[in-house]
């Protein structure tokens, strides 16, 4: 409910507005000249002019793209043979095709072009760039799940003019090959759930050499040969060179994914229209300054991965491109289109896809459920790194800790406010001068005493370690970096210098084999003088940034390592420094293995292996703190959960409301970090006065509770790719009224449901419902019932719309501490709530929260379960060489409370509950509570030291 304006007189409202608009910083917004429309970026105008010819044409329309039934070959789950392009002058070119059946059920196809397999073109300008189109991708993204499948077989059954192949789990799915004009609808239990090439508008730029003519070509030639933007030329050596196709999904009204871009959760149509957007979803990973909001302008990170979804059906498109690449979405009425067969039919999604280079890569997921799309999606990419416990806890930023007396001075001050905290970062000014690996002197003397000093209560450091190197003499990096040739090369074959934080910069070129050794060298203590194994990285401006490059980045004409184009790879530019940052940090002391920290701000399908990311340069405003929940729920089923907003906004200074409603925002993101720019004014929780400082604080120890529960949603996300917080399609993927729903979310399994208040002067806010469970509030435990409707919950400022579904065993730990490894020996609460059935369950894992040793069955993890009166705890770990010696640690860590929330009313009657735990020769009793409540509020019980082992098996019986 927001409060009632006052109404008052004009002449007072005008000068109201005029001293608002002194006293109020807007949100600055992005100048929009520094980067391409689509109709400034050469191929992604001619793409969308392939499709408006299209349109216009309607039927006559013909794709000119054939599969030569001459060719098609199976054998062992792959069909290979080659599509034949005819041009408007009747030249032919041969592109291969491959189409892999997938054991996991997923399909990939892959097109090339022949001459240039073949290396038989000629590249202009003595350019070195390599003839191939880029084919690399998969090796710096996928890591498995590649197996072709044994079961795959060609359907006999198949109209002329089609090949049709069977696969998937019991062979319920069917890729219907078109020959003529080349196409592939994806069945699943006879139904179209996919289409390539529906609408026509395959496309794959074949080679050509430049023809100087005389007088007017046929075919608009003005962006095939090089390209000028922003005072800034491309060569393009190689001359047009994009893929396009169009992927529908027919009966699917929603999309969602492809990040990185500030807007909804649902993805817009983009051709125009109220509410839509005029330009394609843009993905060329940027340094979008003062980025703006409900837009689909590219920013820092890309993964070019969408899922479709409606009743009770998810499937998803994976296009493997490191290129630039845009998406278009258009919708339409299913009814309109007599392939809508279905029943849940009501709307086709059109996307078309194009990328700037590289060849035609796609995997196509057949789901049918949102689970199942990332569990396969995440075999391909690989899962989300399994953090160490401090990286999931508060991080504490700013643009800058000026000295090491700073950064212990704001570290004693967390304490003396008793107010937890995690992990200190430096940005940039720690160094000396802008430059890596080394300290400012005079304000950072004494780097190892800090780090010391923080590891007393087991805090950590975070350093900013930017990719561009200071070009200068007397600097160690720059010197090996140019004398081992590991730079990025300019089209000429020279190093390349741009401008960056230091002034001229070089850039060091992860594409190069030989710069790991080097990368991680740097990294080793010996090296990174100061440094200790309590430090770790921020890999910043990786897209990369480059402050006088075209669109603040790398000309494409620039080479990497293998003459690949820096066109060809940029979107995975950041993706590969990530992996070399993580070896680096694996092991820079023999022997100590711990498992990294990296954040980094681009990134890539596949960047959820080794590291967090955030959503870059936000504004202290209530818009950017609104859109950061999209954000990152899109982030979140687009396999790379790991991610946060700066908490409080980057630019500007939020007032005390703004900052209070961040913090009970952002400690919903995975990743938790305040941060602030340069010129804001100070802002860490301590320092905001009451009573702020006591809400920022309480929604931090809420953090800092709820971890147990947390480091289980990030160990799910670790072995099946569930998004660590959901959305409200994923959880109910059968309620359609929740499907667009992107400000409120679930925290893994737990069933504890966040909304967030996101605008100002807003003392109570709706939370939607999907089912006829019963909700908790989290705090009093009043009762919230009513499927498919929203729910006026109160929301004064001191308060975080929380709710927790009926049904579910949460753990959490109770004890305030300074860190959360401090926490590591606490006992654990477990909340419980009933579902209909009187039933209900949980889960926790738990392990060292640093090294590896998980993997030999050195952690903890237990399924909880309420039925019929009994509390029970069984294991679901798999035991390993290091599990008993980990138990052994862990014996004395137990539950010392548990608390039913809407217990059964003849508990009232009970005093005691029977305690028998995994070996232990007789049973015990232990108290138990009940506590009424009236008003809406439900009841509860409280199991007083049970005192059951956390690594054990117990059953209590009520
Ligand atoms: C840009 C990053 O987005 C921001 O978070 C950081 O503070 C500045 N670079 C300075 O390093």
């Amino acid at each position: 409910m927001a409060k009632s304006r006052p109404t008052s007189h004009w002449t007072l409202f005008v000068s109201l507005v005029v001293l608002i608009a002194c006293i109020v910083v807007p949100g600055a917004t992005v100048k929009h000249e520094n980067f391409k429309t689509c109709q400034q970026s050469g191929f992604c105008k001619r793409n969308r002019a392939l499709a408006d010819n299209a349109a216009a044409q309607g039927a006559s329309w013909n794709s000119p793209y054939e599969l030569d039934p001459a060719t098609i070959q199976f054998k062992d789950g792959q069909l290979t043979g080659v599509i034949i392009k005819t041009t408007s002058t009747n030249e032919k070119h041969r592109l291969p095709v491959t189409v892999s059946f997938l054991e996991s059920g997923v399909a990939r196809v892959i097109v090339d072009e022949e001459k240039r397999l073949k290396g038989d073109i000629e590249v202009r300008h003595g350019s070195k760039a390599n003839k191939k189109r880029y084919d690399e991708t998969e090796k710096w993204v996928l890591v498995d799940g590649l197996k072709v499948s044994k079961s795959a077989t060609l359907n006999s059954q198949t109209n002329s003019g089609f090949t049709n192949v069977l696969y998937g789990p019991e062979d319920k799915y069917q890729a219907v090959i078109r020959h003529s004009p080349f196409g592939v609808e994806f069945q699943r239990d006879g139904e179209t759930h996919v289409q390539l090439n529906h609408q026509g508008l395959f496309n794959l730029e074949h080679w050509r050499p430049k023809v100087e003519r005389e007088g007017e070509s046929e075919e608009d030639e003005s962006t095939w040969w090089e390209e000028s933007f922003g005072g800034n030329t491309d060569t393009k050596p190689r001359g047009p060179e994009s893929v396009g196709l169009d992927i529908t999904f027919p009966g699917y009204g929603h999309v969602f994914g492809i990040p990185e871009h500030a807007d909804s959760l649902s993805l817009r149509e983009t051709r125009g229209g109220p509410g839509n957007h005029e330009q394609p979803y843009r993905m060329y990973n940027s340094d979008v300054f003062e980025y703006e909001l409900d837009s689909p302008m590219t920013l820092y990170g890309a993964i070019p991965f969408m899922q479709a979804h409606r009743k009770n059906s998810t499937v998803g498109v994976f296009w493997l491109n490191a290129a630039e690449t845009w998406v278009d979405i258009t919708k339409e009425a299913a009814n309109s289109n007599p392939l809508a067969m279905s029943s849940h039919a009501k709307t086709n999604t059109k996307t078309h896809w194009f990328s700037e280079a590289g060849r035609i890569d796609l995997f196509v997921f057949l789901g049918p459920s949102p689970q199942e799309i990332l569990k396969t999606y995440g075999q391909l990419t690989g899962y989300s790194q399994l953090p160490q416990h401090f990286a999931i806890a508060y991080h504490q930023c700013r643009w800058n800790y000026v000295t090491d007396e700073d950064v212990k001075e704001v570290d004693a001050k967390f304490d003396k406010y008793q107010i937890p905290y995690d992990v200190i970062w430096l940005d940039l000014e720690y160094t000396d001068d802008r430059k890596y690996f080394t300290w400012d002197s005079l304000t950072f003397p004494n780097p190892k005493g800090m780090l010391e000093k923080l590891d007393e209560s087991d805090r950590k450091l975070v350093a900013l370690i930017d990719p561009h190197i200071k070009n200068v003499d007397n600097y160690f990096v720059s010197q090996e970096l140019k004398s081992k040739g590991l730079a990025v090369l300019n089209k000429d074959g020279e190093i390349y210098d741009g401008w960056c934080w230091p002034g001229s910069s070089n850039w060091v070129d992860c594409f190069n084999p030989a710069a790991l050794p080097w990368w991680i060298s740097l990294h080793k203590f010996d090296r990174f003088k100061g440094s200790l194994s309590n430090l770790f990285v921020w890999n910043d401006m990786s897209e990369p940034s480059v402050f006088n490059g075209p669109e603040t980045t790398m000309p494409k004409d620039n080479l990497h390592f293998g003459d690949w184009e820096h066109r060809d790879i940029h979107n995975i530019n950041g993706l590969t420094l990530l992996g070399y940052s993580y070896d680096a940090l694996l092991e820079r002391k023999k022997g100590e293995v711990r498992r990294p920290f990296i954040l980094t701000r681009s990134y890539y399908a596949g960047a959820q292996r080794t590291s967090a990311t955030w959503t870059g340069d936000n504004q202290a405003t209530w818009e950017h703190l609104a859109i950061s929940l999209p954000m990152v729920l899109t982030n979140g089923i687009a396999g790379f959960p790991f991610i946060g907003a700066d908490v409080g906004g980057f630019f500007h200074n939020p007032d005390k409301d703004l900052l209070t409603r961040w913090y009970q925002a952002g400690i919903w993101y995975p990743f938790f970090r305040a941060h602030a720019h340069i010129d804001t004014r100070r802002r860490e929780p301590y320092l905001i006065s009451e009573p702020h400082r006591t809400i920022i604080s309480q929604a931090i120890r809420l953090r800092y509770q709820l971890l147990p529960a947390w480091y289980t949603a990030f160990h799910e996300a670790s072995i099946n790719g569930a998004p660590i917080v959901r959305p409200q399609y994923y959880v109910f993927p059968d309620d359609e009224a929740g499907f667009a729903i992107g400000d409120q979310l679930y925290l893994g399994a737990t069933g504890l449901l966040a909304k967030p208040v996101l605008t100002p002067d807003t003392f109570t806010t709706d939370i939607y419902i999907a089912d006829d469970e019963k909700y908790y509030d989290y705090f009093d435990f009043t009762v919230y019932q009513g499927a498919g409707k929203r729910h006026t919950v109160p929301a004064p400022e001191d308060k975080i719309p929380l709710l927790i579904q009926g049904g579910h065993i949460v753990p959490r730990r109770d004890r305030p501490r300074r860190s959360s490894n401090l926490m590591k020996w606490d006992p654990y609460t477990l909340i419980l709530t009933l579902n209909k059935n009187g039933q209900s369950e949980g889960s926790l894992y738990f392990d060292d929260g640093e090294t590896f040793d998980y993997e030999k069955g050195a952690y903890i993890h237990r399924h909880f379960q309420f039925r019929d009166s009994v509390l029970s705890s069984d294991d679901l770990a798999t035991k390993g060489a290091k599990t008993a010696e980990y138990l052994k640690a862990m014996a004395g860590v137990t539950v010392e409370r548990v608390v039913i929330i809407d217990p059964p009313q003849e508990w009232k009657a009970k005093n005691t509950v029977t305690i028998i735990e995994d070996g232990a020769k007789a049973g015990s009793t232990a108290s138990l509570q009940f506590y009424e409540q009236q008003g809406g509020k439900a009841s509860y019980a409280v199991v007083k030291s049970p005192n059951v082992g956390i690594g054990k098996s117990w059953r209590i019986e009520f």
